[in-house]
């Protein structure tokens, strides 16, 4: 058998930092090393579906486009994050491009459509994980979570400075439609007094509480509330709106619990409301999902030299290594576990969870 491989690369769910730098690890590797042929895939399975690729060599790409993708945000080959309905042209497209192997960049959702395709395909199908929600199963980490954490902690800081200097409760609305994880960690990070995610229900009378404690202990009149757009109302509601293409989207979940605290506070508490949004999932990537992103590219790379399909790189006791492709998606959305340490830990600080 001959070592030469044909290897194709897509980016698939919403993107997030660090996407670029896996696809340039993935490219000086398998073109440098292996002297592989690396053909992108633009809009992963639209781009198949629709016949799109594009070769990336070192003629088409020079140093100086590679280069810049370690520190470049988003993806070079673009990304959709609705499922694509045309399973027979997607099998198609793919059969056409000859390819000897598939790498596939995303979120637990993406892997799973990918991995069917590929099972009915005869893929060889190699998965990086990566989402700022950090809910893929059986990896600690994925690309663009650190990134977002930072983000969100930087914005935590510098809204409790405004929230001071007006003796006011900052209610931060963040990404996480299921998995709390980016609100747990830039909360305790960014110095929240309460954090509100989707796995633990919270009482509004709980918030309010350790908002007037934090004044009587501590004399500070102004508190900082974080809450992950998909956390419920008390009555277990999520908050929703239809955008323009129809599509029910997450959002409102901070203007109720604004609503609610000044409500249970009889007005005496006021409330600012920030939807952090989508600058969460820009900028460039930090020193962590670099290091994260390049060594999960180098690794996939390294499953496919050693036919080791169905499996996804990640990252487990502070060292990289691979799963089962199949494990991890019959384990589902890893969210937060009520029990885990870093809601002990939150608690312990004296920091609302709920
Ligand atoms: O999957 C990541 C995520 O950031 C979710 O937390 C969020 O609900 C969603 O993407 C938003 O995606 P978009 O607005 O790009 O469709």
């Amino acid at each position: 058998m001959s070592n030469q491989k044909r290897l194709g690369i897509l980016t698939s769910g919403g993107d997030c930092p660090g996407l670029n730098a896996v696809i340039r690890a993935v490219l000086t590797y398998a073109i440098e090393t292996h002297k592989w042929e690396v053909i992108g895939i633009p809009y992963s399975t639209q781009g198949l579906a629709q016949g799109q690729s594009i070769p990336l060599n070192t003629q088409t790409l020079k140093f100086r486009v590679i280069d810049p993708l370690l520190s470049t945000g988003g993806t070079i080959l673009k990304s959709i994050n609705k499922g694509s309905p045309q399973e027979a042209e997607i099998l198609a497209g793919y059969r056409k491009l000859g390819l000897d192997a598939l790498i596939a960049i995303g979120g637990d959702g993406s892997l799973a459509i990918l991995r069917t395709l590929a099972q009915k395909g005869g893929w060889n199908l190699v998965g990086v994980p990566k989402t700022i929600d950090n809910d893929v199963a059986l990896t600690e980490r994925a690309v663009g979570f650190d990134t977002a954490v930072n983000t969100v902690t930087e914005a935590l800081e510098k809204l409790s400075f405004t929230a001071s200097s007006h003796d006011r409760v900052m209610i931060v609305e963040v990404m996480g439609r299921t998995a709390g994880h980016l609100a747990l960690n830039a909360g305790i990070a960014g110095g929240a007094d309460a954090i509100l995610i989707p796995e633990i229900p919270y009482s509004i009378e709980g918030v309010c509480q350790k908002i007037n404690r934090v004044r009587e202990i501590f004399d500070r009149h102004h508190a900082i509330v974080i809450v992950a757009e998909g956390a419920r109302t008390v009555s277990g509601d999520s908050k929703t709106y239809t955008d323009p293409s129809g599509e029910v989207r997450l959002r409102g979940i901070g203007e109720y619990v604004a609503q609610e605290i000044c409500h249970v506070s009889k007005q005496k508490l006021e409330c600012r409301v920030m939807v952090l949004g989508h600058i969460q999932r820009g900028g460039s990537p930090s020193a962590f999902d670099r290091l994260l992103a390049s060594e999960f590219g180098k690794t996939a790379v390294d499953l496919v030299a050693q036919e080791q399909y169905d499996r996804m790189v990640a990252w487990q006791c502070g060292k990289v290594t691979s799963v089962s492709l199949e494990d991890v998606i019959a384990k589902g959305a890893a969210l937060v576990n009520p029990n885990d340490s870093l809601v002990q830990i939150a608690r312990a600080l004296g920091i609302y969870v709920g």
